[in-house]
């Protein structure tokens, strides 16, 4: 028997805590999601709804060190379930009460209440941690990259457990306050906006807030020295950009892309639709990595992407999985076409809009590259396997499917399926046949063999030539 919450505030909060129930209703929650690439990932038995972290972080040592509370809510009747983790932990509380807690296996922290958890109810976890995340190896991987004055947590599928504990998967989106200090003289980066910051004692301690749903991977924390600028749009976002100071010969041409953000989110949102997040910016770290990444409202960029110059063609890339992966996600991480093909096509798109060559002579390029035997034919981006999340078929099949889907339906049903999506599934997940349906649905044509042909075939298909070529 379960008693029903009846009344608001502390009191029923305390009586829910005493819920009697026999043991054996309660069972553990999953280990995992459910996700077929990646099985650890995620956990079952509860969701998410707000991370706060508050830590400190010595780039001397590397030591972060802090306390991560979890509001969330049960999904089923919890005898124990897990987080997954990393760094060494020394407590943890589940609604106050001190709680016991494994490791098992690298990234998995098992958690077991006082008390069984009874589904529905609000629960808040309290982990207190300390550890050198450079020193977590899974796979002999870190994905916590040092610097000479800090350090960067910015990965995909997977960056949050090297820093903090979470329900490591984009099914579990969260809001988030994140709260570091470091030593005054150098800065803490993350999503969202940065409510305050304020020094005593020799630290600086850095108050940001994402207040939109945000998957864990999407996460990120930067330390080190940076230049900051700062603005609002003419709609009122704010805008932070930071450089890390030590990004020799590419400072000017990583400051001449990023300081176009708020240009190339107002062109996004003229094919997209509203920008969906509190705030806007980026960020250059000086890591010596060669990707970058979609973390919410402030991506992250490798300074070799400036390298040549100005790449604007990143931020738009960046920018476009505002939309595609971040405020829509993947329900899995095999419908990863539904982000990367989707901010490769920008990419085209804006090429388009600058004269630099339309979308279909970029298709048309990029087809032409590749020989009937090219095993890039062999990935299938619908699916492409946990080892080719991100390989170039990904991106480049997955652009080239989407002008083949142009040419199909016409420029009109087109842009009204690239931009009718990100509301249909605004904060939500969706998967690859969930885009299938809806472009069918818009265009009101069947879609299924084209998407059966660009994305599910492991050999080339016909170009996607252009409309009124061979008619
Ligand atoms: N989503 C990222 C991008 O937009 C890909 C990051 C992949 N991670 C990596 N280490 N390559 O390009
Ligand atoms: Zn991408």
């Amino acid at each position: 028997m379960h008693r029903r919450l009846i009344a608001p505030g502390a009191l029923a909060a305390s009586l829910l805590l005493a819920i009697p129930a026999s043991a054996a209703d309660f069972s553990p929650g999953a280990p995992g999601i459910g996700d077929p690439y990646y099985p650890a990932s995620g956990n079952g038995g509860y969701d998410v709804s707000h991370y706060d972290l508050r830590l400190k972080y010595q780039p001397v040592t590397d030591l972060l060190e802090g306390t991560a509370t979890i509001n969330a809510r049960t999904t089923q009747n919890l005898s124990r379930f897990n987080l997954d983790f990393g760094l060494k932990v020394s407590e943890v509380r589940v609604n106050g009460k001190k709680a016991k807690f494994a490791k098992t296996g690298d990234q998995e922290l098992e958690i077991t209440p006082a008390a069984g958890l009874a589904k529905g109810t609000p629960v808040t976890v309290v982990v207190r941690y300390a550890g050198k995340p450079s020193e977590l190896k899974i796979d002999g991987y870190t994905a916590w990259h040092r610097t000479p004055d800090g350090g960067v947590a910015a990965q995909e599928p997977e960056g949050a457990v090297w820093w903090f504990p979470s329900n490591d998967h984009p099914l579990d989106k969260a809001t988030y306050d994140v709260s570091v200090s470091v030593p005054d003289g150098t800065q803490a980066i993350s999503n969202g906006v940065l409510q305050s910051q304020s020094s005593r004692l020799g630290w600086t301690r850095f108050n940001w807030r994402s207040n939109k749903p945000q998957a864990s991977y999407l996460t990120t924390l930067a330390v080190g020295k940076f230049d900051i600028t700062t603005d609002k749009t003419e709609g009122g976002l704010p805008v932070l950009n930071a450089y890390s100071k030590d990004l020799g010969d590419n400072a000017g041409a990583a400051r001449a892309s990023l300081e176009r953000t708020t240009e190339v989110a107002e062109w996004l949102e003229t094919v997209f639709g509203k920008y969906p997040f509190n705030a806007l910016g980026g960020y250059v770290p000086n890591v010596k990595t060669s990707y970058a990444l979609e973390t919410q409202t402030r991506p992250f960029y490798s300074p070799s992407a400036f390298a040549n110059g100005s790449n604007a063609s990143i931020v738009v890339h960046e920018l476009a999985h505002q939309w595609y992966g971040d405020s829509v996600s993947v329900h899995h991480w095999k419908d990863i076409w539904v982000n990367e093909g989707f901010a490769r096509y920008s990419q085209w798109l804006w090429s388009e809009k600058e004269g630099e060559g339309t979308a279909q002579e970029l298709a048309d390029y990029v087809y032409a590259q590749r020989s009937a035997d090219d095993p890039f034919w062999t990935v299938k981006p619908g699916d492409p396997g946990p080892d080719k999340q991100f390989h170039i078929a990904v991106y480049d099949r997955g652009a080239l499917a989407l002008q083949a889907l142009r040419n199909e339906i016409g420029d009109d049903a087109f842009f009204a399926v690239l931009k009718g999506w990100p509301q249909q599934y605004k904060y939500g997940n969706a998967k690859v046949g969930d885009f299938v349906k809806y472009a069918e649905r818009i265009s009101g044509k069947p879609l299924a063999d084209l998407f059966d042909t660009w994305l599910y075939q492991p050999s080339r298909p016909d170009a996607p030539a252009a409309r009124d070529a061979g008619f």
